[in-house]
């Protein structure tokens, strides 16, 4: 299992003071295969302010899910948080906590997890138990967490089950999973992580696997139950598309890193990063030309047990200037005139050096023999 280790305590960063439901602070993730290290995350930070959707997109294997599950402390073995903080502040009087101190089995961990963070995952089944009715596994999450009397947990199940636009909530609450079709347990997962009213909820590819409809539907109804209840929402996707419908605030991420951070209309009018440029050109969109071709973004993500030098974007980069982007890490530096729009780029002014070179794959000294 994976666990936090000292060093992840150890370099304390200051917290913003502003009301932020969550801060990740410069967290590193790496996976410990038998092969070598795999650096998942290398500094990730952003915050979710209070009652806002912050979406996460990237293409597969950026990072998203493992930034996720690092907030649930649920990383998988072999990977461990090496290094970060993970400041929650679950109520708008409360001081943040750096969840990161608990033990990833403790009783308090169990609680941020029941209580204050719900999670969302691609695939229904990892959270709906195939031998339970929903109603049930609704009802005990609710006499756990919010009520003792039976009775009015039965009522709060079937009143989250209405809410989430299950047709005949009091038939449903007695099925079983396997009764249910895939939108129905898409509905009764969510149904389940917002019975405990989570101050944020972690959204992973929630509507990846269902139909355009239902997708829709679903998306309707998680901003309304979002206003409805203010939490806030961390959304991961690959959908440019959903991401318009559903987000205040958007970072792309790229082998571990945040490449932009940005408004949603920043990023769609205005985006700054060559890899957010192309990740928008290749969704469709209205305005495109008769005959016009959806561009595809030039070669695919290195693997994971590649070492890439500088920009890791620069293999793939039409902007790709020799000498510097494959030398040098850009620092993170913020678009003229706007703090809250920033990019790692060196077409950007401004956009010093990272001292860490390294960026990820394995770790040096580590690579197979025989490669
Ligand atoms: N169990 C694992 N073992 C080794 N590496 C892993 C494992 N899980 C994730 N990773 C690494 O973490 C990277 C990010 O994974 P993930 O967060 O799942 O990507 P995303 O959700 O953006 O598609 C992967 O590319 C891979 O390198
Ligand atoms: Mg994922």
């Amino acid at each position: 299992m994976a666990e936090t280790i000292p060093s992840a305590q150890s370099t304390e960063i200051r917290p913003t003071g502003e009301d932020n439901v969550i801060e990740v602070l410069d967290l590193h993730v790496h996976f410990f295969t038998t092969l070598g290290v795999v650096r998942a995350l290398n500094g990730v930070t952003f915050k979710i302010p209070r009652g806002r959707v912050l979406g996460v997109v990237g293409e597969s294997g950026s990072g998203k899910s493992v930034t996720g599950f690092s907030i649930m402390q649920l990383v998988q073995h072999p990977g461990k948080i090496v290094k970060g903080q993970i400041l929650l502040k679950a109520r708008k009087d409360d001081q943040p906590i750096n969840i990161l101190k608990y033990d990833r089995h403790s009783q308090q961990m169990r609680n941020i997890r029941g209580n204050e963070v719900g999670m969302i995952f691609q695939e229904p089944m990892t959270s709906l138990n195939p031998s339970y009715t929903v109603g049930n596994q609704i009802q005990e999450a609710i006499l756990l967490h919010q009520t003792p009397d039976k009775d009015e947990a039965w009522r709060r199940t079937v009143d989250i089950l209405r809410r989430v636009g299950m047709p005949n909530p009091e038939r449903i609450a007695r099925s079983y999973p396997h009764e249910l079709s895939g939108g129905m347990r898409q509905r009764a997962m969510i149904a389940m992580a917002l019975s405990c009213t989570p101050s944020l909820l972690i959204a992973d590819e929630p509507t990846t696997a269902l139909d355009v409809t239902t997708e829709a539907q679903i998306l309707d109804l998680m901003r309304e139950l979002q206003k409805d209840i203010g939490m806030s929402i961390m959304f991961i996707t690959h959908n440019m598309g959903v991401v318009a419908q559903m987000c205040d605030e958007v970072v792309v991420m790229y082998l571990g890193r945040i490449v932009e951070r940005a408004s949603v209309e920043e990023i769609f009018y205005d985006p700054k990063h060559p890899y957010t440029v192309a990740l928008l050109r290749s969704i469709p969109r209205i305005g495109l030309s008769k005959g016009e071709k959806l561009e595809v973004i030039k070669g695919g993500v290195p693997d994971s047990y590649s070492t890439v030098t500088g920009c890791p974007f620069h293999p793939r980069c039409p902007n790709f200037m020799p000498g510097i982007c494959d030398k040098v890490m850009p620092a993170e530096t913020p678009i003229e005139g706007n703090p809250h729009h920033t990019v790692r780029c060196h077409l950007y002014p401004g956009s010093a050096a990272e001292a860490e070179v390294e960026t990820s794959g394995l770790a040096p000294g580590t690579a197979p023999a025989a490669s």
